[in-house]
């Protein structure tokens, strides 16, 4: 799905399909996912468990791991900021070459959902953040550590000049899901790929980081996507919202079109299921049944089982992809010809 706003595009994404080939059976992780994120905007990804989030963002990263992961499908186009708006294919170039390792962590960088994932448990956080401040920014290693403390400072780590000199395993879960928000912002990304970024964090702390992004957004002109649950920090920091079902985005829109209008059944049953920050009604219903398993084929909409308004064609074939009206994208039957649209409580 497509944002068509005026803004220049600074990545698009344009039929991705990665597959994991598991001794179960292939698991269709990523089916086919379209979207565009303009310069300087927030894209928020949001979905169920499962729906092929984490696998999106770590194809645009090439980090899928091969065996038994593979990019079987489709263009990641990435408009360099960073050298003179070159556009290059991140799905063509190999994982561990050089083009891409200086893509990743110089030009786009992302706070995974597990934080020893970028951290090395054997070299000082302080240490870690001076070598992609040196590599990226080019300065010598004393300003690199003294770029790395006021990293650490900026993410509210007390007594910052001290905790550069600790281990990961000295630092707590919070400090260290900070630490790689440290590392992932040191070399000032074009793009932020920040995958729950707050999970592990208390509700003061979930606010500070996302102010820093925001800021950082603010003062380098970034682009983020960001991955959560929490659909309150959605609407707080995103401009579009992508909804994922199965592999697949289902609904795509601004955030007033999905969370004001929002169309698809799935959508619709996610707004009534989890409580959204600021938003009057407390009554949460959650969505009956449960995500199709992982390796099963589906002709029609993976939703089918789920959906209060489900038709016998949508069991047979793929709904199409609907323009509702403006950037606001739906891909459910319902929006097909004459039939009637979602009722929205
Ligand atoms: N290495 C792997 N091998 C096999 N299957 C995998 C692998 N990594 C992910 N998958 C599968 O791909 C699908 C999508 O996973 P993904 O991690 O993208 O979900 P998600 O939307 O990020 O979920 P969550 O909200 O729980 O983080 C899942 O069915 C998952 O089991
Ligand atoms: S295509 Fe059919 S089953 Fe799928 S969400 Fe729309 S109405 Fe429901
Ligand atoms: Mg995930």
């Amino acid at each position: 799905m497509n944002s068509g706003n005026g803004a220049e595009p600074i990545l698009e994404v344009k039929n991705l399909k990665t597959h994991f080939f598991t001794d179960k059976g292939v698991v269709q992780a990523v089916k086919g996912v379209d979207f565009t994120l303009a310069n300087g905007q927030t894209l928020g990804i949001v979905g169920e468990s499962g729906c092929g989030k984490s696998v999106t963002a770590s194809s645009i990263m090439q980090l899928i791991k091969s065996p038994p992961g593979k990019i079987v499908d489709g263009e990641i186009i990435f408009r360099r900021q960073k050298r003179r708006a070159e556009t290059i294919d991140i799905a063509q170039l190999d994982p561990k070459g050089v083009e891409m390792r200086s893509i990743r962590g110089g030009e786009i960088s992302m706070i995974f959902q597990e934080p020893m994932t970028s951290l090395n448990p054997l070299h000082p956080v302080g240490r870690q953040i001076a070598e992609v401040v040196e590599l990226h920014q080019g300065l010598g290693r004393s300003e690199s550590i003294k770029v790395a403390i006021e990293m650490l400072d900026r993410v509210r780590i007390a007594d910052p000049a001290e905790r550069v000199k600790q281990y990961p395993h000295q630092l707590s879960g919070g400090m260290r899901q900070r630490v790689m928000i440290a590392l992932a912002l040191s070399c000032n990304p074009s793009i932020l790929i920040a995958d729950e970024p707050t999970t592990a964090l208390d509700v003061t702390i979930q606010a500070q980081i996302i102010d820093l992004m925001e800021k950082l957004q603010d003062d380098f002109g970034s682009s983020i996507i960001i991955i959560t649950h929490n659909l309150g920090v959605v609407s707080q920091m995103a401009d579009h919202v992508a909804v994922m079902y199965f592999g697949r985005i289902v609904e795509y829109g601004t955030v007033t079109d999905i969370f004001r209008n929002p169309q698809h059944p799935y959508t619709v049953g996610l707004l009534q299921s989890i409580p959204v920050l600021g938003r009057r009604k407390e009554i949460l219903v959650p969505i009956e049944g449960i995500v199709p398993n992982a390796t099963t084929e589906i002709a029609g909409c993976a939703f089918a089982d789920r959906c209060p308004h489900v038709m016998a064609k949508c069991r047979r074939h793929l709904p199409p992809i609907t323009t509702v009206a403006g950037e606001h994208q739906v891909a459910c039957w319902l929006h097909e010809g004459d039939a009637a649209k979602v009722e929205v409580a």
